[in-house]
């Protein structure tokens, strides 16, 4: 059963690592503080085929894709504005040719840079390269820690051991590494050897990241749902590590907000300090928010500024702060610290961005949503839909779902 709100909802307290309560007096923008990280999609080309990916559904071309000069502006009005950190991510990133120059780049004006990879694409050379060109840290997706398992996740074989390579050479490099290992029903019981990997590759973080269920994923999420109770393990195998490892790894633990009492406060709240360029230069909120019907994203290809998109964009806007909100949030404690939990989940979930995040315990549809959770958890199917641009390919030729 969920938990009942009133006996378990904590204390409603300001968070204090909000990034636009700190940054505020050195507004550039009038309302809204400055986005602290941007996250780059250079492109939606991968060699893998994660059930989970958070790209859209409708995956945008290569032919699409904002050029090298056009990410260079890009980088440049970023800096300019105030950002301060700069994931490049994807697809891909590493598919882009001309990675190496946008890090020079994005380097040069100052801006922190994170690299979000697979690694398959990377050897010693080209990380070479990019620690040449100031690269500032990488972060290396994994599926799990048994090489055949996490290959038929990722939809690619040989992709685990070559994560590995490259990981390895990266700490050579003396790059800062973050493991990120995206968790489901299929490799939570891997965790205790996940971690143990990510000590053994002397990574700095290790993210053990449960899937969020948007567009890929939620296609997926009957063969990733994990069982509360694995997901109650996981939390004890979790905190012990923390323990275990403290001074030498950081641990940082996303629970499946289906479990959850209060949904996670996503993005840092709607436009607030963080947003998205899609490949072809769309600025969005989040990466999910094109899964939004009836929302108009503003491009950097257009004559607008991103300073004035980030102030005056109409999707950005929409549901920022919280005027827009609907009851029970409007008279919630919480509305300033969740920000109503997730809009693209809300709408996923109820047709309505408008609506509270299902997430939340206060939702009257939470109750229904931890119930099919459970029983998707315990009798969903073990076979994916594999993401790629031909709409997704049933594991094994089976049904798609
Ligand atoms: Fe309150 Fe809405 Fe947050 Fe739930 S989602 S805790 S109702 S503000
Ligand atoms: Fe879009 Fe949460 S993913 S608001």
């Amino acid at each position: 059963m969920s938990p009942s709100p009133t006996s378990v909802m904590p204390p409603a307290l300001a968070d204090p690592a909000d990034g636009v309560a700190v940054l505020e007096p050195q507004a550039a923008t009038a309302a809204y503080g400055i986005p602290l990280a941007v996250l780059a999609e250079l492109t939606h080309r991968c060699p893998l085929q994660c059930p989970y990916c958070s790209n859209p559904l409708e995956l945008e071309r290569a032919k699409e894709e904002l050029t090298t000069a056009e990410w260079q502006r890009v980088m440049s009005e970023l800096a300019d504005l105030g950002v301060l950190q700069l994931h490049l991510s994807g697809g891909e990133p590493t598919a882009r040719r001309d990675l190496v120059k946008l890090v020079r780049h994005a380097n040069h004006v100052g801006l922190y840079t994170n690299l979000i990879t697979s690694a398959v694409l990377l050897n010693r050379d080209s990380l070479a390269a990019l620690a040449d060109a100031g690269l500032c840290h990488i972060q290396i997706s994994f599926q799990g820690s048994m090489p055949e398992a996490a290959d038929r996740v990722a939809g690619l074989n040989g992709a685990h051991a070559k994560k590995i390579a490259a990981a390895r050479i990266a700490r050579d490099l003396d790059l800062p590494l973050t493991v990120n290992a995206v968790i489901h029903r299929q490799n939570i019981d891997q965790l205790p050897a996940i971690i143990d990997m990510a000590v053994d590759l002397d990574a700095d973080r290790l993210e053990v990241a449960n899937v969020q269920y948007y567009g890929w994923a939620l296609k997926n999420r009957a063969a990733l749902m994990p069982t509360p109770a694995q997901v109650e393990t996981a939390v004890a195998i979790v905190e012990a590590a923390r323990k275990r490892l403290a001074g030498t790894l950081v641990i940082d633990h996303v629970i499946p907000d289906y479990y959850a009492v209060r949904p996670k406060k996503c993005m840092g709240g709607w436009g607030r300090q963080f947003f998205n360029i899609s490949p072809s230069g769309k600025i969005l909120p989040c990466h999910a928010a094109e899964t939004i019907t009836g929302l108009h994203f503003d491009s950097v290809r257009g004559n607008r500024s991103i300073a004035w998109i980030w102030q005056h964009s109409e999707a950005l806007n929409r549901f920022r702060g919280t005027d827009w909100m609907r009851e029970p949030c409007q008279s919630c404690a919480y509305r300033e610290i969740d920000y109503g939990g997730c809009r693209c989940q809300a709408f996923a979930l109820t047709g309505d961005a408008a609506n509270t995040d299902p997430a939340c315990t206060l939702s009257p549809r939470h109750e229904r949503l931890f119930a099919t959770a459970e029983h998707e958890a315990t009798a969903g199917a073990a076979e994916f839909v594999y993401r790629n641009f031909s709409g997704g390919t049933p594991e094994g030729g089976g049904r798609q779902r």
